[in-house]
């Protein structure tokens, strides 16, 4: 038996000032992106911008469904737009912020499992990490490089794209 480790490695950022310019706006743009949200049940906002490597900013936000399922998280929204209106351009980064109707964020929230899975493609399509930026409504923000980060193990089996 062996046991494998794998290491997440995130950067913390107490303000918004000590992040590099494109970071800085990016944030900006997802929460620009958290008004366009539509959240009427879980009252809960996700904005999302996405800069591809054509310095193109695509922005997306939650859209949710009375049929619950049928909704799809901020990320996807963008991310599948920016796959939809330029196929051959890889995202070099993502921000996710948030707000909440009932409640202050004030905690990056990590992306949702289907979210990182979807981001993974990307990647994998790509060959290219992509720079992953959170913040809540207020407070910390976590910087890391790559989907792998928050989803070590992500389902990818090479023979499947033949
Ligand atoms: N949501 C996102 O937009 N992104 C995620 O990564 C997780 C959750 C949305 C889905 C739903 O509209 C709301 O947040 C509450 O789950």
């Amino acid at each position: 038996m062996e046991e494998i480790k794998k290491i997440s490695v995130v950067k913390k950022y107490t303000d918004v000032s000590e992040l590099s310019e494109t970071d800085m706006a990016m944030l900006k743009h997802a929460k620009e992106a958290v008004h366009t949200a539509y959240a009427p049940y879980s009252k809960f906002y996700v904005g999302c911008a996405v800069l591809l490597e054509n310095g193109e900013i695509i922005l997306g936000s939650n859209q949710e469904n009375i049929a619950y399922p049928s909704g799809l998280c901020a990320e996807r929204v963008a991310i599948f737009h920016a796959g939809s209106k330029y196929p051959n351009v890889p995202i070099t980064a993502i921000a996710i912020t948030v707000k909440a109707h009932d409640f202050l964020v004030k905690e990056p929230i990590a992306c949702c499992g289907a979210c990182l899975q979807s981001m993974s493609e990307f990647e994998m399509k790509f060959k290219k990490p992509m720079r992953i930026i959170l913040q809540g409504e207020v407070g910390d923000i976590l910087v890391a490089e790559g989907v792998k980060v928050f989803l070590p193990f992500q389902f990818w089996v090479e023979e499947l794209k033949k």
